[in-house]
C-alpha cells in the first residue's frame, strides 16, 4: 500500500510529536526532515557538497536540536541546490511500500503534492516558542525564552520568505491550530483525519 500522510507547519508547530504518533499508530515509516537540513547546517564546509554526501552517521550526531543547528538549517535550506540534493530521497520515501509520514515545510507542495492526507500544523509564535523553550530545558536552558521566541521568528520569515519552496500550506491541507490545544487533542485530530482518508480509500 502506497499512503503518504505530509505535516507541515513552522518551527515547533508539534509536527514531530504529531508525526510520531501517527506513524506509530498506522504501522508506517516516519522521516523528520528537518534533521536532513540540521545535519547539512552543522556539518560545515561547503552545503552544498554536504548534502550530496549526507549519511546516516550525520543524522545520529546529538547536536541537531539546538537553536544553533535549526539556524544553520534554516540557511542552508534556502540553497537551492541543497534542496535539489535532498528531493529524490524524500521522493521515494514518501512513496515506499508500507505508508509514510514526512514532517517539514514542503511535504504537501514540493516533496509530495499527491500526499493522500496534508496537514499543516500551526499555533501562535508564542506558544510555539513557550514549547520550544520547555523541550530546551525551560529555566535550566541555556537561552532565557526571549531569544528562543527571536530564534523561532527569524527562522519563520526566513523560510516563508525563500523563494525556492516556501513555507505555506497546501491549497488542499487541513489546518490544525495548536494554539489551545494538548498534545494528545492535536495527535487525536491528525489520527482521526489518517483514519477517515484510510476508510474512505477503502
Ligand atoms: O523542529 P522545527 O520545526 O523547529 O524545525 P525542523 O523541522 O527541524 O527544520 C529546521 C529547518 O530546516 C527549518 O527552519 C527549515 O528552514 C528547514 N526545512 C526545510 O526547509 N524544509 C523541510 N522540509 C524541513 C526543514
Amino acid at each position: 500500500m502506497i499512503f503518504t500522510v505530509a505535516i507541515d507547519g513552522p518551527a515547533a508547530a508539534g509536527k514531530g510529536t504529531i508525526s510520531r504518533a501517527v506513524a506509530a499508530e498506522f504501522g508506517f515509516a516516519h522521516l523528520d526532515t528537518g534533521a536532513l537540513y540540521r545535519a547539512v547546517g552543522v556539518k560545515g564546509g561547503d552545503p552544498v557538497t554536504a548534502a550530496r554526501g549526507l549519511e546516516p552517521t550525520d543524522l545520529a550526531r546529538d547536536d541537531l536540536r539546538t537553536l544553533e543547528a535549526g539556524q544553520a538549517a534554516s540557511r542552508v535550506a534556502a540553497i537551492p541546490e541543497v534542496r535539489a540534493a535532498l528531493l529524490e530521497f524524500q521522493k521515494r520515501f514518501a512513496r515506499r511500500e508500507g505508508g509514510a509520514v514526512l514532517d517539514g515545510r514542503d511535504i504537501g507542495t514540493v516533496i509530495c503534492p499527491e500526499a493522500e492526507v496534508k496537514l499543516f500544523v500551526t499555533a501562535s509564535a508564542a506558544v510555539r516558542a513557550r514549547r520550544r523553550w520547555l523541550e530546551l530545558g525551560g529555566e535550566a536552558a541555556a537561552q532565557p525564552y526571549a531569544a528562543v521566541l527571536a530564534e523561532v521568528e527569524e527562522r519563520d520569515a526566513r523560510d516563508r520568505n525563500r523563494a525556492d519552496a516556501p513555507l505555506r500550506p497546501a491549497e488542499d491541507a487541513v489546518v490544525l491550530d495548536t494554539s489551545d490545544l494538548d498534545s494528545a487533542a492535536a495527535v487525536a485530530q491528525a489520527v482521526a483525519l489518517v483514519a477517515a482518508a484510510l476508510a474512505a480509500r477503502g
